[in-house]
């Protein structure tokens, strides 16, 4: 059996009582809190920066797990490192240098993710495997919670799982974007170990977190 981790998307969060939400899905089971920054340049939407994940970073011991859709990403890491980030994903389109981007992130002691758009083959992750702890397979278009989940990116995860285990080395596999107790099952089973979940967790407020996050593990 798979140890499948749950990831709760703050983005479909309440974000007056940002603090509380992410309290309420640790204590409900989640394994990472994924924090969602977007630009309104890379994708189209804008939402939070350093500064409140700084903030936020005194309500759990959970890790940060920080999805980058900004560009460029380079002048931001550091102040993600001092926010308290964990794991920093980036997307290769939001940079010329993607090797330097994820040296750098590991330099400033964060985990280096790497996400890969729909559109993004896998093999553009090949030259950079031993340089990532994470790779992101977007299994919906950046930018926008609630979409659903695009099936032709199971047979992504099932090649880059072929990928990582060639390699032996322990990178975790997490998929991002309309993840549901539906589309759980389907993604674990081409072998993601992590998953991202907004809609799917944080619907029927506070008292559903613990069953929501239950039913998405249940799939491994
Ligand atoms: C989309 C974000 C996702 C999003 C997932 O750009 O990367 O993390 O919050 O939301 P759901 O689970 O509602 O599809
Ligand atoms: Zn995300």
């Amino acid at each position: 059996m798979v140890c499948v981790h749950i990831a709760p998307s703050i983005l479909a969060s309440d974000f007056a009582r940002l603090g509380e939400e992410i309290a309420a899905v640790a204590a409900a089971g989640a394994d990472f809190i994924h924090i969602d920054v977007m630009d309104g340049h890379f994708v189209p939407n804008i939402t939070i920066g350093a500064p409140v994940v700084k903030s936020l970073r005194k309500t759990t011991d959970l890790p940060f797990d920080v999805h980058l859709m900004i560009a460029p990403v380079d002048p931001f890491i550091d102040a993600f490192a001092e926010a308290g980030a964990n794991i920093l994903t980036v997307h290769p389109e939001s940079g010329p240098h993607l090797h330097r981007t994820l040296q750098r992130i590991r330099a400033a002691g964060m985990k280096p993710g790497v996400a890969l758009n729909p559109a993004t083959p896998a093999g553009i992750i090949e030259p950079v495997l031993d340089d990532v702890d994470l790779i992101l397979v977007m299994s919906v278009n950046p930018g926008f919670g609630g979409q659903s989940f695009i099936a032709s990116q199971l047979r992504k995860i099932e090649t880059v799982r072929a990928m990582i285990d060639k390699t032996g080395r322990d990178i975790m596999l997490e998929v991002d974007g309309g993840v549901d107790s539906e589309t759980a099952p389907k993604a674990i089973a081409a072998g993601a170990n992590v998953l991202v979940a907004g809609s799917a967790v944080f619907r029927g407020g506070p008292g559903a977190y613990a069953d929501n996050i239950a039913a998405l593990r249940k799939g491994g």
